[in-house]
């Protein structure tokens, strides 16, 4: 078969040429400031990890979709599908006696087997932020703050931040006995927001009927008046107390987010999950309006350093989706444009020796300014003309007679106006363009 049939990249999966590149850098450049603000660390984990450990607590929709192979040695191992679980590895092992809290943050390639769509890809990058150690509602506010800041950043200002506490559905399942893997099947399909198919799941689990109807009232309360759905949820659940503590710890989280934010709509949606089976506790989304996938996900995850060995410890976490931020940045108009990519062109004319085109260059580039050298062996007039298609400020031209004299030929080629100077006077009227 012609290698002509494999030009498009694996399906799912994205060149990114420069524009594209460029603004995946304008949304890691905010990650990243927001590493910095909020004291977050970076770390860097291998792409490649044990399958058993990627697995544990994903849950079975992303453990369906992971890359999963064996290498030449017979190791089972899988591609990355999502950031915590190494992060969680690091902390129960080389970072075990670091001390708490820890604060990480990551900017990595993932990979999963999901159907390509429109903001859905088999590899896609996330900016991740782990605050590990503190069961307080203020780590969970603090990564919510993160995700706020995160969208202010990237100008996408009207967005909707959905909330719940996986805690609400599990403190009541657990107290009516629900085996855990059954727990786990009824939450990963209201994460698909299959209620039908989870309620059936409980029947077949004997649960009886009241409980049953209770599950599915719960699963119906949603909205942004989260004071009257909480009293509400409180009326229906009161009997268990997990259950009561995981909608005050939510009240509690509302009540000082919406005092220190007011613009983002918070959507409390007892009747939402999130697929990835090692929360604990508050999971939140964030969307904005004409794309119906969520930018940024995340939630506390209190058991999982625990189950990968490490001490008991408390966690809360998100990861943006950079790819999507992108994605929503073009539908709301707020892509900034490429840079102007300013640079001089230099033009070295038959007969210079190449060493003294070099030095040049090299000596403006020292100065912080960019050039292109003309390799194509074009003409000069081709090469003017490649030069001011380029946008580019000034040809330098250099020729023998001028080179022995240490001189060059400066063209604005706005103004079309030739000199012929010094390096020292040619440099200083480039620097002074450059602002350098
Ligand atoms: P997640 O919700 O699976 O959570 O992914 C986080 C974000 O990654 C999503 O909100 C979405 O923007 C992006 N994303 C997920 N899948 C794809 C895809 N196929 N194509 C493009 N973008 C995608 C996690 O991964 C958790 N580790 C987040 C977390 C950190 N929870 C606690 N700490």
């Amino acid at each position: 078969m012609s290698l002509k049939s494999f030009l498009k990249p694996y399906r799912g999966m994205r060149d990114y040429l420069p524009k594209d590149l460029y603004e995946r850098r304008v949304v890691e450049e905010a990650i990243r400031e927001l590493f910095k603000l909020y004291c977050y660390e970076e770390v860097e984990t291998p792409t490649i990890e044990y399958y058993e450990l990627l697995a544990a607590k994903v849950g079975e929709e992303t453990r369906k979709t992971m890359y999963v192979f064996k290498d030449l040695a017979g190791r089972t191992v899988a591609l990355r599908p999502e950031g915590t679980a190494p992060i969680v590895r690091l902390v129960a092992s080389k970072l075990k006696t670091a001390p708490k809290p820890l604060r990480l943050g990551y900017i990595w390639d993932f990979y999963r087997y999901d159907e390509p769509q429109r903001g859905r890809y088999r590899r896609f990058y996330q900016g991740g932020f782990e605050l590990i150690g503190s069961s307080k509602p203020e780590a969970d506010m603090e990564i919510l703050s993160i995700s706020i800041e995160l969208m202010k950043k990237l100008r996408l200002e009207k967005f909707q931040i959905k909330l719940s506490d996986v805690g609400v559905l599990r403190g009541l399942m657990t107290s009516w006995g629900v085996d855990e893997n059954v727990q786990n099947r009824v939450l990963s399909l209201v994460d698909k927001k299959n209620y039908v198919e989870a309620i059936k799941e409980l029947e077949a689990a004997n649960l009886d009927e009241a409980s049953i109807s209770k599950i599915a009232g719960l699963f119906k309360l949603k909205g942004s008046n989260y004071k009257s759905i909480l009293a509400e949820a409180k009326s229906m659940v009161s009997l268990c107390e997990h259950s009561v503590r995981s909608l005050e710890n939510l009240e509690v989280i509302l009540d000082y987010m919406r005092d220190v934010y007011h613009e983002p709509e918070y959507i409390l949606d007892l009747g939402f999950a999130r697929g990835l089976e090692y929360y604990t506790g508050m999971i939140f989304e964030v969307f904005v309006e004409d794309l119906d996938i969520a930018l940024i996900g995340g939630g506390r995850y209190d058991k999982l350093i625990e189950l990968y060995g490490g001490e008991p410890t408390p966690a809360t976490g998100c990861a943006a989706g950079i790819d999507r931020l992108v994605l929503a940045m073009r539908l709301n108009n707020v892509t900034p444009p490429l840079p102007p990519n300013k640079r001089v062109y230099l033009y070295i004319l038959d007969g210079v020796p190449l060493s003294y085109g070099f030095k040049v260059s090299t000596e403006l580039r020292a100065n912080g300014i960019p050039v292109e050298v003309e390799v194509m062996g074009r003409s000069l007039s081709k090469g003017l003309s490649t030069a001011s298609k380029k946008n580019c400020p000034y040809t330098l031209i250099l020729g023998s007679k001028e080179a022995e004299a240490g001189l060059v030929t400066l063209k604005d080629m706005s103004t079309g106006l030739q000199e012929t100077l010094t390096l020292r006077e040619a440099f200083s009227r480039i620097k002074s363009n450059f602002n350098v």
